[in-house]
């Protein structure tokens, strides 16, 4: 029976159906859904983190506008994605605590530190550009609360990208220093930038069944592929360098060639091990700890209501 529900269900996928919550699904298909939607919700929640370092050193009004909004929108992103995940089974109490304890993966590049304002810029440029690379296909992903969650979160990280660039080209129309701290910054995340799509396709354990589930529309190497090739023509723009020596275009496929990431430095930050881990993690429970107030209020304030009702 179960062979003939699997062929049922893999044919709906074949055919671009949308799987919605309560329809049958494989367990296996479950499982990496929770584990993808919820690294995903912790990736926007922590990634506020390294931004929110500039807040209160933004130099005008109106970058430190902009990015408030940024901050406030990858907090959203978080709560879509959290209720996405809940569709299928498992609480935000049990995801969040995933994450607190150490048992859960939240994206590699927010490990890295934002050392100067021009990090500000670079993080909207190439993380949030990579972040949209990988994003627009999961439009398509075939679980429906997910894919349809990525559509509003995919307009904004499209605002994200673009006020990054905007600050960087306002900087390179700067002063001499104001240029290196661009090419400072960019030579700082460009690696990580790259490291976001994942492991290469040969290292990627769940690429196989994410593909033949359309829940991925491509392969980690081949987003990072069209990364670069995207990033490249606008580096030459910005009037900056990307630090990889053996970037070249390949004149006969048209794209660029380039060199490998440090999979050990990859490694070692999803294992906990990276730059800024440990103080990410520090911040994320000091912030949930400090937010139990508000949990027990609005608790408080649902029984109440509850009690009225009853009444
Ligand atoms: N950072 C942290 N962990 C990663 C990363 C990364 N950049 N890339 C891969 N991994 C983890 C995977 O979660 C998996 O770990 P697990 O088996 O313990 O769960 C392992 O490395 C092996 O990788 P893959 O088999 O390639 O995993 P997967 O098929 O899930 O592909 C990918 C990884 C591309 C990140 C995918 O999960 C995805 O598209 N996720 C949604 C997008 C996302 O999370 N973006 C977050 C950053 S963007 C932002 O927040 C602004």
């Amino acid at each position: 029976e179960d062979e003939e529900k699997l062929a049922a269900f893999q044919a709906r996928i074949d055919r671009e159906e949308k799987i919605e919550p309560n329809d049958w699904m494989p367990a296996a298909y479950r499982k990496t859904l929770v584990r993808q939607i919820s690294q995903h919700a912790h990736s926007e929640v922590v990634g506020m983190l390294p931004e929110g370092n500039w807040v209160t050193r933004a130099p005008s009004l109106k970058r430190k506008a902009i990015l408030l909004a940024k901050i406030q929108d990858e907090g959203g992103h978080g709560l879509y994605l959290y209720s996405a995940a809940e569709t299928l089974g498992v609480s935000r109490e049990e995801l969040v605590d995933q994450l607190l304890t150490g048992k859960a993966k939240y994206s590699s590049i927010f490990n890295y530190p934002t050392l100067n304002w021009a990090d500000v810029g670079a993080v909207g440029w190439l993380v949030d550009g990579a972040a949209i690379m990988n994003q627009i296909p999961l439009c398509r992903c075939s679980f429906g609360p997910y894919s349809r969650a990525m559509i509003r979160i995919c307009k904004e990280e499209s605002f994200h990208q673009r006020q990054g660039y905007d600050l960087l080209v306002a900087m390179m129309k700067g002063t001499a220093e104001q240029q290196e701290m661009v090419q400072d910054a960019v030579n700082r995340l460009w690696w990580p930038a790259l490291m976001m799509f994942g492991p290469s396709d040969k290292d990627s354990k769940h690429s196989a069944d994410s593909m033949k589930w359309k829940i991925k529309r491509f392969t980690n190497d081949e987003l990072r592929q069209k990364f670069v090739d995207a990033t490249v023509p606008q580096a030459k723009v910005l009037g900056i360098s990307l630090p990889d020596p053996d970037l070249k275009l390949n004149e006969e496929t048209g794209h660029w060639e380039h060199g490998e990431p440090d999979w050990d430095e990859f490694y070692n930050t999803i294992k906990g091990n990276g730059i800024c881990n440990k103080q990410r993690m520090k911040d994320r429970i000091k912030a949930h700890e400090d937010g139990a107030w508000v949990r027990e209020a609005a608790q408080a304030y649902a029984a109440k209501q509850a009690a009225k009702k009853s009444a």
